[in-house]
Parts: structure tokens; sequence; C-alpha cells
């Protein structure tokens, strides 16, 4: 197996606090060795170890690549229309959901899999390294399984969302009963996770633990898209099942951040959805006070937020929801692994996969210090670049 000495790295953020300062482990006039696709060593760059060749970074940052745990990323067409309503005060609405299910459904397979391959191509270069992407824009059995099935072509982190809206023609109860049967039977080969869209106009609280409650029985690990339009049940119902992950965590009562404090349920916040529906921002500052561990996902999709940049998501968490940028990168890389339960990415350490990024920039602050700049240089998959 070849290793390969990274150099000349101004900064390093392991994100292991035992390898530096700070939450984030930063280690000033670092090296990195990687062997294969996993990182061998990461330390001062005086006590580096040798390696078979050496590349130089030239002074720049190095991070973990970003995981991004929350996208829907197999859809066709865009709303542009509906975004430049909300901008002179149209306020959003989920129904629009089912605009984006029309051109999905009448889509090919390789349209599909083209918009999947061009968005994943984007997040790649804005530093993501793993992402997760759901289905939901099908919301029939066989357009649920091809989502799936295309979406398996780019990672392993598929999530089931046929539990996004009801679709036109059927009722909330048989349609439940739709993706609680046939539904998932078809969808579960190509999923890891099942979600639902917990909101007054989507799923009650209800629905939801009835469809999380069939992913379980079918293998699937259970997530939810809560409390984004208001207050409601479904952040307390994932605290109570204990998943991994909640995610919009927009509007919450004092007894929904207790509940996450106490079940140790990750917040996935998603700023491109406020900013794209100029709806209020989310609280970071609030959970991370109460000790809730906090995400930062982009939650690319043509409706809430058409974006699939983490350092743009970085910059609105730091300038608007009370993050330090130590924070926020944090949130999209340790925490966002966290979020997917994986342990192997979002940190550099000994013995975790080699998906890194190459910052144009001296430390990971200028992610947010210069926003809508493309920072990102150069973006590492298991031990080499991606183009
Ligand atoms: O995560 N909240 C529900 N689903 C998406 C929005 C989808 C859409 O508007 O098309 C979200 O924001
Ligand atoms: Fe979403």
């Amino acid at each position: 197996m070849t290793s390969t000495l990274l150099t000349g790295i101004a900064e390093l953020v392991t994100g292991d606090p035992s390898l530096g300062h700070g939450s984030l482990g930063v280690l000033e006039g670092a090296a990195l060795v990687l062997e294969g696709a996993t990182v061998a060593w990461a330390g001062p760059a005086a006590e580096a170890p040798a390696a078979d060749t050496a590349y130089d970074v030239g002074g720049r940052a190095v991070l973990p690549g970003f995981v991004d745990s929350h996208s829907h990323l197999v859809f066709a067409g865009d709303r542009a229309a509906e975004f430049s309503a909300r901008m002179s005060g149209t306020p959003y609405a989920a129904g629009g959901i089912r605009t984006t299910v029309a051109a999905t459904r009448a889509a090919s397979d390789e349209h599909l899999t083209a918009q999947v391959a061009r968005h994943v191509a984007e997040m790649r270069a804005q530093g993501t390294t793993t992402v997760e992407i759901k289905s939901g824009y099908g919301l029939t059995v066989r357009d649920e399984a091809r989502s799936l099935a295309i979406a398996r072509q780019f990672t392993d982190e598929t999530t089931f969302l046929g539990a996004h809206v009801v679709p036109e023609g059927s009722t909330a109860e048989e349609y439940v009963a739709l993706v609680t049967g046939p539904m998932l039977e078809a969808a579960a080969p190509y999923a890891r996770w099942i979600d639902a869209f917990c909101e007054e106009g989507a799923f009650d609280a209800d629905q939801a633990r009835a469809v999380l409650a069939a992913g379980a029985a079918a293998g699937l690990r259970g997530r939810l898209h809560a409390n984004q339009l208001g207050a409601g049940p479904g952040v307390r119902l994932a605290a109570e099942l204990g998943l991994v992950a909640v995610d919009h965590c927009t509007f919450l009562t004092d007894a929904d951040v207790d509940a996450l404090r106490d079940s140790g349920t990750i917040a996935t916040l998603l700023p491109g959805v406020e900013f794209s529906t100029r709806t209020p921002w989310p609280d970071a500052r609030r959970l991370l006070d109460a000790g809730v561990e906090v995400a930062l996902a982009s939650d690319c999709n043509p409706g809430s937020s058409y974006t699939s940049s983490l350092p743009f998501c970085i910059a609105l968490a730091v300038r608007d929801l009370g993050m330090t940028p130590a924070e926020a990168v944090r949130a999209a890389t340790v925490v966002g692994a966290a979020a997917l339960d994986r342990d192997d990415v979002g940190v550099l350490a000994p013995g975790r996969r080699a998906d890194l990024q190459v910052l144009d920039a001296p430390s990971h602050v200028h992610l947010a210090y210069r926003p809508g700049v493309p920072l990102v240089r150069s973006t590492w998959i298991g031990g080499r670049p991606v183009g």
C-alpha cells in the first residue's frame, strides 16, 4: 500500500480534541500521512514519519471532508418561480413538493441519474465527501424504488422518504398503508434509513410513528423532518424513539430542547431552508448552550433549499444561527458523521478514512469569513483527489 505525506499544512483540523487544541482538535504547522484510503498519522510537521511520496499543500488549511447528512437529490425540474414569488412575500408551502413529484415521475432514469451526478459533483467541489440522499419525489411504489436505486449508485446513505407528503388522489390513511406496506417492501433493499415529514400539512405524529415502526421492522433506521414550519410533536417523537438525528428543528419549545438533551438525539439544522424561504432562523446557540449536539446539512432540494454548498450553510450558521466558526465546521464534519451514525468519516485521525479537503485559505475560519468565495482547492476521497 502506498503512503503519502501531506506537508505545508498551515492548519490541520483533525476533529479530534486529543490531537490538537479546541473542540476541533486544530494543529498549526502540521503534517498528515495517508496509507491507501486511510489516515495513518496526524501531528506536528517536525515529527512526521517518512512516506513513499510527499505532497506539499503550500501553506493551506486541511479539514475533514464535509458530511452532508440531509439532501433530496433525486428530482427533476426546478421551482425558481416559486422562489421568486417567495422573495416578494408569498409564503413557503409544503404543497409545492407535488410540483417536483410530477416532474420526477415524468423523467427518465437517465435524466434523474444525471441530475444526481451533477449535484454530487457540485457538492464534492465544495468539500463534501459523504452525502445522504433521500427519495420522496416519487410517491408511487415504482418511483420511490427507482429513486432509491438511483441514489444508491452514489452513496450507501440512502433514505426512504415515501412519507414526504400525501400525493393527489390518496387519503392520508390509504397512503400511509401504501408507504408502510408495498412501497416499503420495494424501497427497503436500496435504503439504510427511513424518514417522514412530521408537520401540519404532511404527516401527524401517529402516522410518522407508524412509518418509522414499519421501517424498523424492515431493518431501516429512523430519522425525521420535524418542527420546520411550526412547533409540533415531531422533535419529541424523535427523542422518545431515541433517533440518532431529527432535522430542521426551527420552532422548538423548551420541552423540545430538554427532550433532545435527554435523549442525545442530534438536532440537524438546515439554514439553506430559512434563507430560501425567508423564514426565521433556527437557534443553534440555544441548543448548544443546552447541551444538544448540532449538525449542519444542506437539505439540497428544488423547493425549500436549492444549495449544494456546506460552506454557504456554515457562513449562514455563523452569521445568523449563533455558532462560532469552529462549532459550525464541527457541525458539518464530526457531528454530520454522527448524525449518520458513522465514526469512520468527519475526523482526520489514525484509522479514519482519508476523506479531506484542502482550502485555498490558511484556516477554517475563512469558510465563514469569505462567504460565497470558492475556497475548496481540492477534495480527497479515500486518499485520492477527486475531480
Ligand atoms: O426538507 N420539509 C420537507 N421536505 C423538504 C422540502 C421539499 C420541497 O419543498 O420540495 C425539506 O425542506
Ligand atoms: Fe429535507
